[in-house]
């Protein structure tokens, strides 16, 4: 739906939980063609709309907002809004060894794409620990939350259903792996998932 200008974050959510994306109403100038930093309708058209199309995208876009429509704590609210400005607008993907472009603030500058095919900009590694920094959850190598290894209760890391050796928060993220974390009894086995079907 056309908007004229940013809209307020309650009503950007709540069209996100409805499926409706707001999307600017005017074109940048030509001064202003290679970037903008008010989203006109080439960055929203052509940035956003077309990842709409893809269904683990678009539920992924409306559980997003759905879920921050509820959000009241603005801390809490501006945590999550990371995770919407570092993928969705500005986000990069490495698939196949490769750095791609995803966010739309990136696809939708030519300048920007130059500087990132071009190995212009620092690309890198996100880590188990830092992933939980962001999320805001106490991670270390003993303890997840409140829970902290003590007598046979222990934290356990698998990725890829392979036991993680060493310090869990140095992990490297990368595509498609799975990750599970155990609190409890260490002679205990739980089921570990090694797999996962990714709808890409
Ligand atoms: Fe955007």
């Amino acid at each position: 739906m056309p908007v004229s200008d940013l809209v307020p974050d309650g009503i950007f959510f709540d069209h996100l939980a409805n499926k409706r994306f707001p999307a600017g109403a005017f074109i940048r100038s030509e001064q202003e063609m290679d970037y903008l930093e008010e989203p006109d309708v080439f960055h929203d058209v052509f940035g956003h709309v077309p990842m709409h199309a893809h269904k683990v995208f678009g539920d992924f876009l409306q559980h997003y907002g759905a879920v921050c429509a509820r959000v009241q704590d603005k801390d809490v609210l501006e945590k999550i809004g990371r995770l919407f400005w570092y993928t969705v607008e500005f986000g990069l993907i490495r698939q196949n060894g490769k750095v791609k472009v995803y966010g739309s603030g990136v696809i939708s500058s030519h300048g920007e794409c130059e500087n990132v095919i071009r190995g212009g900009c620092e690309v890198r590694d996100f880590t188990l620990g830092q992933f939980f920094d962001v999320w805001g959850v106490r991670f270390t190598k003993d303890c997840i939350g409140g829970y902290c290894t003590k007598g046979n209760d222990k934290l356990r890391v698998f990725s890829d259903g392979k036991p993680v050796t060493g310090d869990p928060t140095n992990l490297v993220l990368s595509s498609h792996q799975v990750i599970a974390v155990v609190f409890g009894p260490v002679q205990s086995t739980p089921t570990i998932r090694t797999t996962y079907q990714f709808d890409d």
